[in-house]
């Protein structure tokens, strides 16, 4: 692999995190002697050659940028055989040995589909919604958890000055990660996650309990997965005419400037990811497990179920009685 040259790209939802991502990759790579290019807009990118060398300095001013400097896609193309095709082609016109794929388990299945068609890739996982297995924490899950905390705050102050009730919807697709973790720090008295099945009479239980001892608010944190958000506001109203309002977070969780921690699990996975393809290895996702860097097979990755934490779960539920 010395001597030779490796692509990286982001691909699917972007995180806070990925251009400290990218910056690690490219300099880890210049620095064993290895040439990189930095592939617009994911496999789309790939597919249509968006390509360009980039150098030390094309990843100066970076590391505190939300976003993805090289911008990112979902494509339908890339998930045909023939896009494949047209992807593993444009690399040996530009002379490409190596790939990292920066993004969440779509991005890796796409990888693993390469990386049998015979080139070198490597994973590194960024999505806000730490749904990943064999990975402790995702990047842009923590600067998504703390602007989710944020927000938490803000609604909690009006919430309060009108003695009212506020669902918050948060993303993270299937997973109810980003809910658990910001509503655990947030002190909110429901959590509404897709891994744990939940009531109404349950959610109306625990907000007149907190009025019952003087709370003027109640939080009620639901992921997206689970939805009827609305819905719910409207059944809380319904049952104990307490005045509901929904917020919906949406892609405000997706930018801003990402966190230390995720800037320095960006840095290392980075490197890693290019360590691995100078090692000769492929088909592998790099992660920080059990708090060590490693990497795992893709194979294992997209065959596992992330584990779910349920400590974090009931602790919450206790602490906000
Ligand atoms: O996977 C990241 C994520 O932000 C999810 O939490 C959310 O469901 C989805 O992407 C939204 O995707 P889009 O930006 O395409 O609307």
């Amino acid at each position: 692999m010395r001597n030779k040259s490796i692509a990286v790209l982001t691909s699917g939802g972007d995180a806070p995190g990925m251009n400290a991502a990218i910056r690690a990759v490219v300099r880890t790579a210049i620095f064993h002697g290895l040439k990189v290019l930095g592939v617009r807009k994911g496999y789309e990118g790939l597919i249509k050659g968006e390509m360009f060398e980039m150098s030390l300095s094309s990843v100066a001013d970076i590391i505190h940028r939300g976003g993805t400097m090289l911008q990112t896609a979902r494509s339908p193309e890339f998930a045909t055989p023939e896009g494949r095709e047209k992807a593993l082609n444009m690399m040996e016109v530009f002379g490409v040995q190596g790939l990292v794929v920066i993004g969440g388990d779509g991005s890796f299945r796409g990888a693993r589909d390469l990386a049998n068609m015979g080139i070198q890739v490597i994973g590194v996982p960024g999505t806000i919604d730490n749904d990943i297995p064999y990975c402790d924490r995702t990047i842009g899950f923590d600067t998504a958890v703390n602007t989710v905390v944020e927000a938490i705050g803000r609604i909690r102050d009006t919430t309060s000055s009108h003695n009212r009730a506020n669902i918050i919807e948060v993303m993270g697709r299937n997973s109810g990660d980003i809910s658990l973790y910001a509503g655990l720090a947030g002190g909110a008295e429901s959590i509404i996650i897709p891994e744990v099945n939940a009531s109404v009479e349950d959610v109306c239980k625990r907000i007149m309990h907190g009025r019952n001892r003087g709370k003027l608010h109640s939080i009620i944190i639901l992921a997206e997965g689970v939805g009827g958000a609305f819905e719910m506001a409207k059944a809380i109203e319904g049952k104990i005419s307490v005045e509901t309002r929904v917020t919906i977070l949406g892609h405000v969780q997706r930018g801003g400037s990402p966190s230390a921690f995720d800037r320095i699990l960006a840095s290392r996975l980075g490197a890693k990811a290019v360590e691995l393809l100078l090692e000769g290895d492929t088909s592998k996702m790099t992660s920080q497990y059990r708090s060590e860097i490693g990497a795992f097979d893709f194979d294992e990755v997209l065959s596992a179920k992330k584990e779910f934490s349920g400590e974090i779960y009931s602790l919450a539920r206790i602490l906000s009685i």
